[in-house]
């Protein structure tokens, strides 16, 4: 079901302690306030267990960074979705670019892991974007196109309607450059319309199409206003409750 949605990507940073501290604020921040977005957190999976015990209540949706393409069995170092699953996590960040950058990943692990995580009951975020070279090479609508069909149309409309997507231009990730609204919201459109063409238009209307890169609370509001983008996937600014708590304010 398509909702404002802001998310916190919080990569590799924070010791136990700290991650402890910034989940807790966060909690503080969701009883004081009546935010108009869900808000969910993506720590890193070692904490995973730690957000489950403090947000007793589901108050806020907790999600891992990445997991597995494989069901179970031998492959060190990878959590499944099962797993997952089991530890009634909401859902997984899947095909983030920096797995794709240092990881090798591409849409056609996405595609596994994406029906992994929904056969788990999970929600998956999945990323997509283009790099700086594309976009100067004016191919950034198709780049997202084949990224969208390769990772997402081999599922059912049922299934995709349970999707989130992630439109993170690369080059405005962690970078402090961030997409105009106008450059978002022409991508998010793109995105929609292609759902809308394989899936119908009520599909793609019940999708959330989130944004990604370089969101700050001084450019949130302009970005979630766009008719299509329907909230914020946060990284450097998700790390202290102060940035975050003022971009979830961008939906006011
Ligand atoms: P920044 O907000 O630090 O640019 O990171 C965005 C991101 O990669 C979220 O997944």
């Amino acid at each position: 079901m398509r909702k404002n949605i802001v998310a916190g990507n919080w990569k590799m940073n924070k010791n136990v302690i700290e991650a402890q501290q910034l989940m807790f604020q966060l909690l503080q921040y969701k009883k004081n306030h009546t935010p108009n977005c869900e808000i969910w957190i993506a720590p890193p999976s070692l904490y995973l267990m730690m957000a489950k015990d403090l947000y007793e209540n589901d108050e806020i949706g907790i999600f891992a960074q990445d997991m597995s393409e494989y069901e179970s069995g031998a492959y060190t170092g990878e959590i499944s979705a099962a797993m997952l699953e089991s530890l009634d996590i909401t859902g997984a960040i899947i095909g983030h670019s920096e797995r794709r950058q240092y990881h090798g990943e591409t849409d056609s692990h996405c595609n596994r892991k994406i029906k992994l995580a929904l056969d788990q009951g999970l929600t998956p975020i999945y990323c997509n974007g283009e790099t700086l070279e594309q976009r100067k090479s004016g191919k950034h609508l198709e780049v997202v196109k084949n990224q969208t069909e390769v990772a997402l149309f081999t599922l059912s409309a049922d299934e995709i309607k349970k999707v989130v997507i992630a439109y993170e231009p690369v080059w405005a990730i962690g970078t402090g450059e961030t997409a105009s609204p106008e450059q978002a919201q022409e991508i998010h459109a793109h995105i929609r319309s292609l759902i809308a063409e394989k899936y119908g238009q009520e599909v793609a209307d019940d999708i959330s199409i989130l944004y990604g890169g370089s969101v700050k609370p001084d450019n949130a509001k302009e970005i979630f206003s766009q008719p299509d983008i329907d909230g914020g996937l946060i990284g450097g600014a998700a790390l202290n409750v102060a940035d975050f708590g003022k971009i979830i304010e961008g939906f006011s």
